[in-house]
């Protein structure tokens, strides 16, 4: 798993799991939930520029497989089978295990673990506004819940970094459908451009045969994502210049 536009859903279970040390806690007083130290540092910044740590608690982030199934097996018990499949993930199936999701609850005296409140006002609704200038996307939106396969669940953020949220927020995209889109930007064809951070982003995808041998601009920042349906997404950063 390298990068962060790694689709996971039904049809695209997680192969493998993030390296233990590339995990890291959301904050001190929470050492049980981690995430994917890129996402930590954002999710921070984030709470930081929304002034939202007295009203906004993490709930769950990184989830190994086996607590997936414990919260599986829990909600079917308590909730029942179709609760249970559209708010809570198949085991293998969760992003949660990739370390870039982060379920995030108004602070209340009774948080709910599997739904936990998330307001559209006051600093919540302030989060979500600013999330995707900080990478996060909500992963999960009303309208999309027959493209993702989950209900909508306004506390759950994943983290795509840059500009991909932006682009996605933008066009109203779920990671399903973005990753779709970036298919006809074939590494080879003109990229998909976007401009902001002072840089001007160059988006192409890699098909799965093209990927093995891919050769990076030489002397210009860029990433590989992978995307576990084969291809890998290249996002180049170019100064605006
Ligand atoms: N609640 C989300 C879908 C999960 O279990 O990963
Ligand atoms: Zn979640």
């Amino acid at each position: 798993m390298r990068g962060t536009l790694y689709l996971v859903n039904r049809a695209h279970p997680l192969a493998g799991e993030p390296e233990a040390e590339a995990l890291s806690p959301v904050d001190g007083s929470r050492p049980q939930i981690r995430l994917h130290q890129r996402a930590r540092v954002m999710l921070d910044q984030l709470l930081t520029a929304v002034d939202g740590r007295a009203a906004i608690v993490p709930v769950s982030g990184y989830r190994p497989r086996s607590e997936q199934q414990a919260i599986w097996d829990g909600s079917l018990a308590e909730h029942g089978q179709a609760f249970t499949e559209t708010y809570v993930a198949r085991p293998g199936c969760s992003e949660h295990q990739t370390g870039l999701a982060i379920d995030l609850g108004e602070r209340r005296p009774d948080i709910d673990f599997l739904c936990p409140a998330f307001p559209d006002d006051g600093p919540c609704g302030a989060l979500r506004r600013r999330a995707a200038d900080y990478g996060f996307v909500l992963r999960y939106p009303r309208g999309k819940e027959a493209v993702t396969g989950i209900g909508h669940e306004p506390w759950h953020f994943r983290y795509v970094g840059w500009p991909h949220a932006k682009l996605m927020e933008k066009h109203h995209l779920v990671l399903e459908e973005y990753l779709a889109w970036l298919h006809d930007f074939p590494l080879g064809s003109e990229p998909l451009r976007y401009q902001g951070l002072g840089r001007r982003f160059e988006i192409s995808y890699v098909p799965a045969e093209q990927a093995a041998g891919l050769e990076l601009p030489a002397r210009v920042p860029c990433q590989q994502s992978d995307t576990n349906e084969g291809g890998v997404v290249l996002t180049v950063w170019r100064d605006a210049g």
